[in-house]
């Protein structure tokens, strides 16, 4: 229909011609592009590893690889679900080729090949990374090291020797070279090469071409061991963060933003910063790849990089990158969609002393209705709490707190006290009045320092018939308290009365309040 309306627009015959001979290559480019978008049905969610080169870039050697892959397991980290052991620059022969143009692994360092360190990595139970280039060299200038012309042949290698994962790199590339000509000849290759291998772009900036080549690429310039490192090309943590935010919506499953690899246990940044790192990491669906020595990492750093819960919301099926809903300067609020309802919300704090960062569950993106509640999951503190609409938190000088907040009815919230009120509902301004306050704790958790107190308008008296201080609620109890009100002589009309309701829980204050409204009148009214 479109068409003909289209046609009858064109008027002459030879205007139709030409419509329909362009509408037709459109569809032919649309299909071929179709045809050709990536979709090699690996890292459905965002690829988990470990990588050399942060910790030790080219030194490197398969007695190394083999401890770290060890350390992986006996660490926990492949436990919580980091799979490929990555070897970076630096692990080919030099120069790399034999005599019939294969690449070779350097013989001292790597005597016994790559097909038997992938053996090796595979009979752990993870899988292992390889690094590439597609000029004539890799960045560090190894002879003959660069896949250019050897796309086939090199892909068909690392098939052959169990290669899960290729990095490829942007290297010494010739003048005039077609960037995304030469990535998709080595996605086509590994295409070609009869082994699923996730095929991760590094070429230190987004291009729109990307998405469709590779399941991950670099958004940025190389990481380095620092919170911020100015507008470099090397990058550092806060860096990485803005850089990687501006491609949010190319991040789906099968294709991640890269803001590159952890520096986390490297030593030149706080633990509140590599706690930030690996947050945002996760809220970015980035690719989580370790980048310290895993066999020597302290406490902190295991901690760090196994936080389970933290790992669940980067390896969400949903696949979305963050959205930033609140930016106050240094104080900023992320929002990731999760697949079960739930979002996760990092409070970031990006400036030089603590501050108390803010947000509301409408802002986080819930349909609010009145009888709802929010269970609130510290994924650092692994605790919890209910809220009520409004989640504050104390966020340190560049640190994060990350949360997971599931929507729930408000009777299921932890520590939660029901306030029953009762009083008459019409007074006489003359005379006073018995007010009851009932508490019933109907939530999971006992309660403590139970403390009731009572705001009346002004110039009205409220004296108090029992005690309004508890030591403890217990779940299914209930505690009562009796005030006795004198409404002021002037009283007219509807007044309210404020009731707080402050307890503690195991995450330490609450404080509720609810109102009651009373209709005072004229004292023969309240009689007739
Ligand atoms: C480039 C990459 C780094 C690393 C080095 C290796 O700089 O961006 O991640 O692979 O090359 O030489």
């Amino acid at each position: 229909m479109d068409l003909e309306v289209l046609l009858v627009a064109a008027g002459s015959r030879l205007w139709k011609l030409l419509l329909i001979f362009s509408l037709s290559l459109v569809l032919v480019f649309a299909s071929a592009f179709q045809l050709k978008a990536l979709d090699n049905g690996l890292a459905l969610t965002p690829p988990m590893g470990w990588n050399s080169w942060n910790a030790f870039h080219g030194d490197i050697d398969e007695v190394k690889i083999r401890e770290i892959a060890e350390a992986m397991v006996s660490s926990g980290m492949k436990d919580a679900g980091y799979e490929y052991v990555i070897l970076d620059d630096n692990w080919m022969a030099n120069p790399a080729r034999d005599a019939d143009g294969n690449l070779m692994a350097d013989p001292v360092r790597f005597p016994s090949g790559i097909k038997a360190l992938a053996d090796y990595i595979h009979s752990l139970g993870l899988k292992i990374g390889i690094y590439g280039d597609r000029g004539s060299m890799t960045c560090m200038n190894i002879p003959e090291s660069g896949s250019y012309g050897y796309e086939e042949q090199d892909a068909k290698k690392f098939a052959e020797w169990g290669i899960d994962y290729l990095k490829y790199d942007n290297c010494n590339v010739a003048a005039g070279s077609c960037i995304s000509c030469d990535y998709k000849t080595m996605q086509e290759a590994l295409a070609n090469s009869g082994r699923p291998i996730v095929f991760s772009i590094c070429a230190w900036g987004f291009q729109p071409w990307m998405p469709e080549i590779g399941n991950l690429w670099r958004t940025t310039g190389d990481i380095v061991d620092k919170w911020d490192n100015g507008n470099d090309w090397f990058v550092g943590i806060i860096n990485a963060i803005d850089i990687n935010m501006r491609y949010r919506q190319y991040a789906k499953p099968g294709a991640w933003n890269d803001p590159d690899m952890f520096v986390i246990g490297n030593g030149g940044c706080t633990t509140e910063e590599y706690r930030t790192q690996f947050s945002m990491w996760a809220m970015m669906a980035a690719p989580l790849i370790a980048g310290n020595d895993l066999r020597t990492m302290d406490e902190v750093t295991r901690e760090i990089l196994t936080n389970k819960e933290v790992i669940a919301v980067n390896q969400d099926p949903l696949g979305i990158q963050c959205i930033k809903v609140r930016d106050d300067g240094d104080q900023e609020v992320y929002v990731k969609p999760l697949a079960n309802g739930d979002y996760a919300v990092a409070l970031l704090n990006r400036g030089e002393s603590a501050a108390k960062i803010r947000v509301t569950a409408e802002e986080i993106g819930f349909s609010v209705k009145p009888e709802s509640g929010y269970l609130v999951r510290d994924l650092w503190q692994h605790s919890e709490f209910g809220s009520l609409g409004e989640i504050e938190a104390d966020v340190p000088v560049h640190g994060t707190v990350m949360y997971r907040v599931s929507q729930v009815p408000v009777e299921q919230l932890p520590g939660y006290v029901e306030i029953n009120l009762s009083a008459e509902q019409s007074v006489s301004a003359e005379a006073h009045f018995e007010f009851a306050v009932n508490l019933v704790n109907s939530g999971a958790k006992d309660v403590v320092n139970v403390m009731i107190s009572l705001q009346v308008p002004d110039g009205w008296l409220a004296e108090g018939l029992t005690d309004s201080g508890f030591n403890q609620l217990a779940v299914g109890d209930s505690i009562a308290a009796k005030w006795n009100i004198s409404p002021s002589l002037a009283a007219d009309g509807f007044s309210d009365i404020v009731v707080t309701v402050a307890y503690q829980d195991e995450l330490g204050e609450r404080e509720w309040q609810k109102g009651f409204r009373v209709l005072v009148l004229p004292p023969e009214a309240v009689f007739t």
